[in-house]
């Protein structure tokens, strides 16, 4: 989604204002733009496409400003034209203004605007704020932090804007109101971006502003006030984040480097989370929750998007199957607006690696909203599941497991997906070992058994680079992809069609194995190849028997299986091996080829794996 940048200070703002946009690609965007002050005039250059037409416009200027705002442009109202494309002006082309997030009353705004004079140049939203700030800035008792106060109070909507005036030179005014935005603390210098990875080169004393807040920064300092005026008194902190974080350190992809860091994202879980318990009435697991969480808890239901929708479905099946809590999962957009009826005791758990994809923040909303004023055992228990705990479901919700991937910087989702899976791993064995539903034993195998994951991830890894990049080259006139997974196994080839059609554009369809014969059967051929997950246990047979009847049809059979004898090979045209791991650990395990098949396809296709066309890292709008 869009990203914004911002800077005050002593150096020149426009390669600070550059940079800052870069590190902010991955979260998508199709045009961008920048405005810095310079001799008492807005300077205002944007550019559609790729940050680097942006910065060929700029190279011909000479510019030191030393104060500026930048943002990256997905579009939402209006196309994704330079006319579009962030900063906007107001008619005097004295204020300019980024934003990311909707203001949902700008058609309202922009005609009384248009009445009072105002001269509108795109389709966009954002336009109106530039010149409502000119409307107001006409009262000669306002200043420019009271002006863009009393607009922001006057807009509908999430957004988070960056603000500078020519007739204010050394002041950048940023809001807050359901989007994200951080300030960054240099010396004499100060930054805001929406994102982190934009300063972290520059500060790591980092202040997220919360919704309703507004700051003022200056070269001398930065002043918090809320949506009424009040000032705020607030402290920065350290950001746990270095440089080299959004580097990528010598994988053609961060998307690759990312796939190769999930051994250590499996072994910080465990580190954090998973003790070895010698009383056998404590779990071994310690996620820091609050104890009313657990209490009586009948239900569970799970909101999510995406990847992380397809975590929640393997949750579903851990919470029932060990905890024994029946649980349902839900698009976080469709639950919003067709809640399940209300039920006592029940647990709302919010998955989000970003922490602020608006749909997933808007069902979590509605969910506590419509709970508010019930009696006890109805009230919303809210529980998120994030990689990003300072992220506005940080704010949201009162319980939190962090999921210790690290920054993602690759769009399509990989380490915070099996960071995801970690994490219902360690919730559904707390529960299962409070509710004594399966014994300490087996709760202990489990655990030993996640012990190993890491290594067998590094060996399936060893083993599967090759193949998978030798395998991708059959697929380059491949046009669809069948993906087949059963039980714990169906959200694998979910995942698995969704990583391939995200970065290499194929179509890909994820099914149960056993829903094939059902209506997909009639799509095979020999030019659609199928994936199947068949992995020893529960549906293993199953599986089998179902990867034969595509076969029977021509498709060309592709075994993601521990199981390397003769009846594997003799089954499978291709074999994708991972090590030999008990059915229920199989999702963090299946999941390494397909991420790896998807991206040697789409990086064979010369396609751009870390910034596919039409996405974003995290969707911000509903
Ligand atoms: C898939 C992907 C998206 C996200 C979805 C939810 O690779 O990146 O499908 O999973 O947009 O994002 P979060 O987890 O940030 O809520």
């Amino acid at each position: 989604m869009c990203g914004i940048v911002g800077y005050i200070g002593t150096q020149a703002a426009t390669e600070i204002l550059l940079s800052g946009l870069e590190k902010l690609e991955y979260r998508g965007y199709d045009s961008a733009g920048i405005a810095t002050i310079w001799e008492g005039e807005v300077n205002c250059v944007r550019a559609k496409g790729k940050l680097h037409n942006l910065r060929s416009k700029l190279e011909q200027l000479e510019n030191p400003a030393q104060i500026g705002i930048g943002h990256t442009r997905w579009a939402t109202h209006g196309k994704p034209e330079e006319y579009n494309a962030h900063p906007h002006l107001d008619t005097a082309l004295r204020i300019a203004v980024v934003q990311n997030g909707i203001v949902e009353n700008y058609r309202e705004l922009r005609e009384d605007l248009k009445q009072k004079g105002h001269q509108f140049r795109s389709e966009t939203d954002t336009e109106v704020i530039p010149h409502l700030i000119a409307e107001l800035l006409k009262n000669p008792d306002l200043n420019f932090l009271d002006a863009v106060r009393q607009a922001a109070n006057q807009l509908e909507g999430g957004f988070a804007i960056a603000v500078i005036s020519a007739d204010y030179p050394d002041e950048l005014i940023v809001v807050r109101q359901q989007a994200p935005l951080v300030i960054g603390f240099g010396q004499g210098e100060f930054f805001c971006a929406s994102d982190t990875p934009a300063i972290v080169a520059y500060t790591r004393a980092v202040l997220p502003l919360e919704n309703g807040e507004i700051a003022r920064l200056t070269p001398l300092g930065v002043e918090i006030y809320n949506f009424a005026g009040e000032r705020l008194k607030k402290q920065p902190r350290m950001l746990n984040l270095s440089p080299t974080m959004v580097e990528k350190q010598g994988f053609k992809h961060f998307m690759l480097k990312e796939i190769y860091e999930q051994p250590g994202v499996v072994r910080a879980n465990l580190e954090a989370y998973f003790h070895n318990s010698t009383d056998a009435s404590v779990s071994p697991i310690n996620l820091g929750l609050s104890e009313s969480l657990y209490a009586d808890l009948e239900q569970i239901h799970i909101v999510a998007c995406g990847t992380s929708w397809h975590a929640a479905l393997v949750g579903k099946h851990l919470l029932e199957q060990l905890a024994e809590i029946p649980t349902q999962v839900h698009y976080a957009s469709e639950y919003r607006y067709a809640p399940s009826p209300l039920t006592p005791n029940t647990l709302i758990i919010g998955v989000t690696q970003s922490g602020e994809t608006a749909d997933t923040l808007a069902a979590l909303a509605m969910e506590k909203e419509r709970r508010q004023g019930q009696e006890a055992k109805y009230q919303a228990r809210l529980l998120g599941i994030t990689n990003r705990p300072e992220s506005s479901l940080g704010h949201m919700v009162p319980n939190i497991i962090s999921t210790l991937a690290g920054i993602e910087i690759g769009v399509a989702a990989t380490k915070t997906f099996i960071a995801q899976l970690m994490a219902f791993y360690a919730l559904a064995l707390d529960l299962a070992a409070r509710r004594q539903t399966i014994p300490k034993e087996t709760v202990e195998q489990i655990i030993n058994g996640l012990r190993q994951i890491p290594q067998e991830i590094e060996e399936t890894l060893a083993s599967q680079e090759r193949l998978t990049e030798h395998l991708a080259h059959e697929f380059a006139d491949t046009q669809d992809f069948i993906f087949l997974g059963r039980g714990i196994n169906f959200p694998i080839a979910l995942e698995g069609a969704l990583k391939l059609k995200e970065i290499s554009y194929i179509h890909a369809e994820g099914y149960p194995a056993g829903e094939m014969k059902h209506g997909p059967i009639a799509l095979l051929d020999a030019k659609v190849p199928v994936v199947a997950i068949a992995v020893p246990g529960n549906v293993y047979e199953k599986v089998i028997s179902n990867a034969q009847e595509a076969k029977a049809r021509d498709s060309r059979l592709i075994g993601v299986t521990p199981v390397k004898d003769g009846e594997a090979a003799e089954i499978f045209n291709d074999l994708l091996p991972v090590s030999s791991v008990d059915e229920l650990l199989s999702p963090i395990l299946t999941v390494v080829p397909l991420q790896l098949l998807a991206y040697h396809i789409a990086a064979r296709r010369g396609l751009d794996v870390d910034q596919p066309r039409n996405l974003a890292k995290s969707v911000t709008v509903e």
